[in-house]
């Protein structure tokens, strides 16, 4: 694994990998989504010396000053993750993560730290790294709980400092087992109004603010009405994991991308203006990112694929984080390189000024 992969890519194949994350210009498309890989100042530290492009931390429930969480409920403490074969209604044999625990569970203190060593790598160059918060989601007939908003939002601003502040607002998966993730009029509702509410509370401090998208209980075209209600934000991030009411669990797996994937074309071939988009959900190849790519997403975020069996990467040495990037950039047959050549062989992407550019591939009609 070359230490500056991007940079071995574009001298030896002339495939230029940048791509673009919540106005941030990053060297290549793989981030980490936010969850349990993203807890603490040494794990940030291996994914920036595995040359990540890009962290989102663990979500925190939002609180007011006196410490109230109205999404209290998702602050549950619970370490036991199984990591899992899934196969997807048409038999296509993926990996999903069972957990039952939710977002941060330790103390706003804690994550304050934490945001600090975030926004110095960040500002260093070192890694794009981004908090991630759970605000009140209200009832139709209730008001947002704007003192949460803006507490933790000028919580998070000072612990930034100098800059624009990024941020992802978590819409989580497990909300979709939530009886107030069953009225479409409240989500819509959400969705068109949260990003009014979290730059009201920022006031004077600039932020980029995205939005992570759930996967709504309900069809396809209602995730296409979702996205179309969310056009205030700087970035969507589509789509958090699907709910299996059965076993009461998110799951992921070739049903997560695949749904995803039909949603965002859909969104393409109907000409949505949409805020610039960021995958999620199953990338667990090169080729799945540029599949996402070519439905218009600027980059993705990983969970899943950095949690597999060892034995499943071709490396041998590194960190999970190196030995996953290597598998999706370099496998020989699935890999971004191999992908991006293939594409170029079927016409589908054109070298410019002699290389062949990723962002290329997600240029949007409108
Ligand atoms: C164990 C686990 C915990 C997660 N926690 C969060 C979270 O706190 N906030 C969030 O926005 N997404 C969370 N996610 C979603 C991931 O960031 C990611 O978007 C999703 O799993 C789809 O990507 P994947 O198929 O590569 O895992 C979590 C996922 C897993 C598996």
């Amino acid at each position: 694994m070359p230490r500056d992969a991007a940079g071995y890519i574009r001298d030896a194949y002339r495939i230029d990998l940048r791509a673009r994350y919540l106005g941030y210009s990053i060297p290549h498309p793989i981030g980490k989504g936010s969850g349990q890989l993203s807890l603490n100042a040494d794990q940030l530290e291996t994914d920036r010396a595995a040359g990540l492009a890009f962290v989102v931390l663990k979500t925190v429930i939002a609180e007011d000053a006196a410490g109230e969480r109205s999404m209290e409920a998702w602050a549950i403490h619970e370490t036991r993750m199984k990591v899992e074969p899934r196969a997807s209604a048409e038999d296509r044999s993926g990996w999903t993560v069972t957990w039952k625990g939710r977002g941060w569970d330790r103390s706003f203190e804690d994550y304050l730290a934490l945001v600090r060593t975030a926004a110095d790598l960040t500002r260093s160059g070192a890694l794009v790294a981004v908090p991630s918060v759970k605000y009140h989601l209200p009832r139709v007939d209730e008001p947002f709980r704007t003192a949460e908003y803006a507490h933790t939002t000028a919580r998070l601003a000072g612990a930034w400092g100098e800059g624009p502040m990024p941020l992802e607002k978590d819409f989580s998966p497990t909300l979709a087992g939530d009886r107030l993730a069953d009225e479409r009029a409240g989500i819509l509702r959400w969705l068109r109004d949260v990003p009014g509410e979290v730059r009201r509370a920022a006031g004077d401090v600039p932020l980029r603010l995205g939005i992570k998208l759930m996967n709504a209980r309900f069809d396809e075209p209602f995730q296409l009405e979702m996205l179309a209600a969310c056009a205030a934000a700087d970035a969507l991030v589509c789509f958090n994991r699907l709910w299996d009411p059965a076993l009461g669990v998110a799951f992921g797996g070739w049903d997560l991308s695949e749904r995803n994937l039909r949603v965002l074309r859909a969104a393409q071939e109907r000409g949505l203006r949409l805020p610039p988009l960021v995958g999620t959900g199953n990338v667990c190849s090169g080729r799945v990112a540029l599949d996402y790519a070519r439905a218009g997403c600027e980059s993705v975020e990983l969970h899943t694929f950095f949690q597999l069996p060892l034995a499943l990467y071709s490396a041998s040495v590194g960190s999970r984080t190196q030995r996953a990037l290597h598998a999706l950039f370099f496998h020989p047959e699935d890999g971004l390189v191999a992908g991006m050549l293939d594409l170029e062989e079927a016409e589908v992407l054109h070298r410019q000024d002699g290389e062949l550019r990723f962002l290329d591939l997600c240029r949007r009609e409108t």
